[in-house]
């Protein structure tokens, strides 16, 4: 049976199918809100149940607690509604006419940015039309039916031209990534679904930002900055790129060549691991660290954090108790299944 979704922040409606989640109905009827992996993982989708009865689903006791169930909180994306509802919850404009879908694809061109990160140039069929948001992510699909998200890195304009540029690290281990790097050669064909994810810019105001990045979180980290520097050369913006060592920080001198053309433009990468052998100038220890103590105060900023969930949440907890809004700071959070970062 199907049941109606009523949505009191704007008072709309649509309809969720028999078994289907909140989010995926949403979704289908072209209404977007914040959501991230998907899988109960991340959080991303948490919002209010004002009435109604779901079926919570399955879920990380991390993105929803007990008590966040008593206070009325629900995850979207494991949400199935048992009787028609109403939900709290916050719409986002962009991306509304993004169609997901499912594709062909075939791998354009490899480069080996690290020993471990690859990035990978995948070109749909020209006669397909795929738009994806910057910031979004796509799943690719192994033979198996398995999945494995992996961030846009570059803007659509330069997707259509260069391929959908992913940047893929090897997990040892991993059931995809040691195939990219062992077997994966150009013109190999592959399937993914997308786009996905709501970590995109938000353009509400010129207010000044904070990127912080962990590791190949750097993806949607460079096709947000690409885009903020189109729309506004002149906006202030801050990068932080945390990881192990040089080897880590793959498209540095894209990152220093950003902040040397610009005033407003802000670089700053921290290693916890740097090479032994002292030449390591810049910033040591935890990226979230670096963040901290460069401002007093983050009641100003927009914060965009991606990578894995300890840095998001360290970003999250140490700006918010330095004034930073929480409906101004903006995550795309690894989980590691299916996500393989
Ligand atoms: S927990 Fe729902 S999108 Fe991640």
């Amino acid at each position: 049976m199907s049941f109606t979704v009523t949505n009191r922040r704007n008072q709309s409606a649509f309809t969720a199918n028999p078994g289907e989640t909140i989010l995926d109905a949403a979704l289908r009827d072209k209404r977007v809100f914040p959501y991230g992996c998907r899988n109960g993982a991340c959080g991303a989708c948490k919002s209010t149940l004002a009435s109604g009865k779901v079926d919570y689903g399955e879920y990380e006791e991390f993105a929803l607690s007990a008590g966040e169930i008593a206070q009325g909180k629900v995850l979207l994306c494991q949400a199935v509604p048992l009787e028609d509802v109403v939900i709290d919850a916050e719409e986002i404009m962009a991306g509304a006419d993004i169609r997901i879908r499912m594709l062909p694809c075939r791998v354009l061109r490899m480069e080996k940015a690290a020993k471990d990160v690859m990035r990978v140039f995948l070109m749909p069929p020209k006669s397909q039309e795929f738009n994806f948001v910057p910031g979004q992510y796509i799943d690719i699909i192994m033979k198996d039916g398995q999945r494995r998200s992996f961030s846009a890195a570059n803007l659509p304009e330069r997707a259509r031209e260069e391929g959908l540029e992913l940047h893929i690290r090897h997990v040892p281990g991993g059931r995809f990534t040691p195939r990219v790097f062992a077997a994966m050669r150009e013109r190999d064909l592959l399937r993914f679904e997308g786009p996905f994810g709501t970590y995109f810019l938000r353009e509400d105001g010129a207010r000044p930002v904070i990127m912080v990045a962990g590791g190949t979180g750097f993806a949607p980290v460079k096709a947000l900055i690409e885009q903020a520097l189109a729309a506004d050369p002149a906006r202030r913006i801050h990068f932080f790129w945390g990881a192990r060592d040089e080897q880590d920080v793959y498209m540095h001198a894209l990152a220093e060549e950003w902040a040397r053309a610009r005033e407003n433009f802000l670089y700053t990468p921290v290693l916890s691991e740097p090479d032994a052998d002292g030449a390591w100038r810049g910033a040591r220890g935890w990226v979230h660290e670096s963040v901290l103590a460069a401002y007093d105060d983050f009641a100003e900023f927009d914060v965009y954090a991606s990578g894995p969930p300890v840095m998001v949440d360290a970003v999250r907890d140490g700006l918010g108790a330095k004034g930073m809004r929480a409906e101004r700071f903006f995550f795309d959070s690894f989980t590691y299944a299916p996500r393989e970062p």
